[in-house]
C-alpha cells in the first residue's frame, strides 16, 4: 500500500503524457493519477469554477496521503495553483507542497529558440490568464512571445477525435493564426498536456524548421531537479514504484483511452466527489 505517493492532476487525459514521463524519470517513486474527466475541459469555464473543481480534487489527494500534488494541467495551474498555494494550504496543509507547470517550463522555453520568437498555444484560459507572457518574461526578457487560444483543441482529444478528417480544420486554423502573429517564430510550446496527442497532425500543417515542445519531459526533469532540492519533502514520499489512477469518468473510457496515452495499460478506479 502507497502511503504518501506523489499526486498527478488533470483536467482529463492530458496529464498522463506528464506522469509517463515523470515515472521514466522517476520510477522509485508511488504516484496516483487523478483524471476530472467527468468535469472536463477545464479550459473554457471561469477562473471561479477550474479554482473550485482543482481545490477540491487537491483536497482528495491529501485525504489519499499525497504530500505533494503536481498539477499536470496548463489551465488548473493558470487559474488555480496561486490561490491554493497562498490561501487555501496554510489551513488544509501547511507541511504540504502543489506544484504546477509552468513556472517550470517558462524557465527553459528560451533555451529552445535561436530566433528569440517563441509561440504558446493554450487553453483559453491559460493564454487569457497571460501567465506564459508573464512567467517568461522574468527568465527570458529579450524573447517574443506570441499566443494562440485553442479552444477546441481539448475537446477533440477528450472526445477521441483527435485523429480524424475533422480536426485537421482546427488545427490548421490555429497554427496558421499564431504564425500570422510573429513569422520569426521558430518553436512552439504545447502549452496544455493534451496537445502531445495532436503532434502528428500539428507537424503535418507546420512549416519544416519549426520546433514544437510538449511539457512531459521537462516538467519531469524539474520535479527531479526539486525532489533533490528538498530532500524533506523526497524523503516523504514513499517509493514502492506503483502507478495508480482514478477519473470521476467512465473508467472503462479511461482504461482505453488513457493507454494511448501512458503507452501502457492502466487500470482506473471510479472516483465520486
Ligand atoms: N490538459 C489541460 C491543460 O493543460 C487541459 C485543460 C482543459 O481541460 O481544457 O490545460
Amino acid at each position: 500500500m502507497a502511503d504518501h505517493p506523489i499526486g498527478v492532476f488533470d483536467s482529463g487525459y492530458g496529464g498522463l503524457t506528464v506522469l509517463k514521463e515523470i515515472v521514466r524519470k522517476l520510477p522509485g517513486y508511488d504516484y496516483l493519477y487523478l483524471g476530472d474527466n467527468a468535469r472536463a475541459p477545464y479550459g473554457t469555464r471561469a477562473f471561479d469554477t477550474v479554482y473550485a473543481y482543482t481545490l477540491q480534487c487537491v483536497e482528495w489527494f491529501f485525504s489519499q496521503g499525497c504530500r505533494l500534488v503536481i498539477l499536470a494541467c496548463n489551465t488548473a495551474s493558470a487559474k488555480a495553483l496561486r490561490s491554493i498555494q497562498q490561501q487555501d494550504l496554510p489551513r488544509i496543509g501547511p507541511d504540504k507542497r502543489v506544484l504546477g507547470v509552468i513556472r517550470p517550463t517558462s524557465e527553459i522555453i528560451g533555451s529552445f529558440s535561436e530566433s528569440g520568437h517563441v509561440g504558446v498555444m493554450g487553453t483559453p484560459g491559460t493564454i487569457n490568464s497571460g501567465s506564459y507572457l508573464i512567467e517568461i518574461a522574468k527568465f527570458f526578457p529579450g524573447i517574443r512571445v506570441s499566443q494562440e487560444a485553442c479552444p477546441m483543441w481539448v475537446p477533440l482529444v477528450e472526445h477521441h477525435e483527435h485523429e480524424s478528417a475533422g480536426a485537421d480544420y482546427f488545427i490548421e486554423k490555429h497554427l496558421r493564426n499564431l504564425l500570422a502573429q510573429d513569422p520569426n517564430i521558430d518553436s512552439i510550446l504545447l502549452a496544455c498536456t493534451h496537445y502531445p496527442l495532436l503532434i502528428n497532425k500539428i507537424n503535418q500543417f507546420l512549416p519544416s524548421g519549426i520546433r514544437v515542445i510538449a511539457q512531459g519531459e521537462i516538467v519531469a526533469n524539474s520535479l527531479a531537479d526539486y525532489l533533490d532540492r528538498h530532500p524533506e519533502i523526497a524523503s516523504d514520499c514513499s517509493k514502492g514504484g506503483t502507478v495508480r489512477f482514478f477519473t470521476t469518468g467512465d473508467p472503462e473510457e479511461f482504461n482505453t483511452q488513457g493507454s494511448l496515452f501512458m503507452g501502457a495499460p492502466v487500470q482506473a478506479s471510479k472516483l465520486v466527489l
